[in-house]
């Protein structure tokens, strides 16, 4: 797949460039849209995203897909994988919070906003997946963020390329996208699986649907979908939903 590269020093959101400019974009490219700096990066289930100038890596992943596609609700996991695997190459204990969360020791190092969309013209869908990760953030910065974060830098020690880590990003998502348009999440589950942070049996509590639950987390489906057991026994298979750092009891 070609790739067509697209960067800005500062825009307000990668993510609604590619929503707003996709009608106009080749259908068989894959369109790497990046920046600098975001003044208003948005994060899952309407947040920010913290997005200061030149110290982090921020993109989405503009590119079409069949409104038949299959598994198209894994998308942001098959990104999580690719990104798991781009961080283990530069040996990072990267592990994955539950659905597709970066995480390293505990603490979020990076997330993925995917937005799939209609085009105005034709049967095709439009997908975004856009992409933050903490790269070059200092702890004054991360200390900004609501929740326990971190960065590749603090982690490491030293400043790491952003323009590097989106390379070898870009292209292992390039070799992996076709496999999923073609054969699914299969292929992922079991990468996606070993990447996950959360053990058979670990108590954790999370939000769904505006509930805060508590239960145990058994393992992830091969749908990708969240499997737990609550409190009273009951079992439950969750496809959305956001799991607690802490478990409150
Ligand atoms: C999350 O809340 O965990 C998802 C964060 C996704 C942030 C990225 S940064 C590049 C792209 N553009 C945005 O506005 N958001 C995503």
């Amino acid at each position: 797949m070609q790739i067509r590269r697209i960067d800005f020093t500062t825009i307000d959101s990668t993510n609604k460039w590619a929503k707003e400019h996709a009608d106009a974009c080749d259908r068989k490219q894959l369109h790497v849209i990046t920046a600098q700096e975001q003044t208003a990066g948005r994060g899952r289930e309407g947040r920010a995203w913290f997005s200061p100038a030149e110290q982090n890596l921020y993109a989405t992943f503009l590119f079409f897909i069949d409104p038949m596609q299959r598994d198209v609700g894994n998308i942001s996991q098959l990104m999580a994988v690719v990104a798991a695997e781009t961080l283990h190459m530069q040996h990072f204990a990267l592990q994955l919070k539950w659905p597709n969360d970066l995480w390293i020791d505990k603490k979020k190092v990076g997330g993925i906003l995917t937005e799939i969309f209609p085009l105005k013209e034709e049967g095709k869908m439009g997908a975004a997946l856009g992409i933050g990760i903490n790269v070059n953030m200092p702890k004054e910065g991360l200390n900004q963020i609501a929740i326990p974060a971190t960065s590749l830098s603090v982690e490491k020690g030293c400043a790491i390329s952003v323009e590097d880590l989106l390379t070898t990003l870009t292209q292992n998502f390039a070799q992996a996208l076709p496999i999923f348009l073609e054969q699914g999440f299969a292929p992922f589950l079991q990468p996606y699986r070993n990447a996950i942070a959360h053990r058979a049996g670990e108590k954790i509590s999370f939000h769904s649907h505006k509930q805060l639950l508590n239960g145990k987390f058994l393992e992830i489906g091969i749908d990708g979908r969240l499997h737990l057991e609550l409190e009273n026994g009951k079992l439950m298979a969750l496809s959305s939903g956001e799991i607690l750092n802490e478990r409150t009891e």
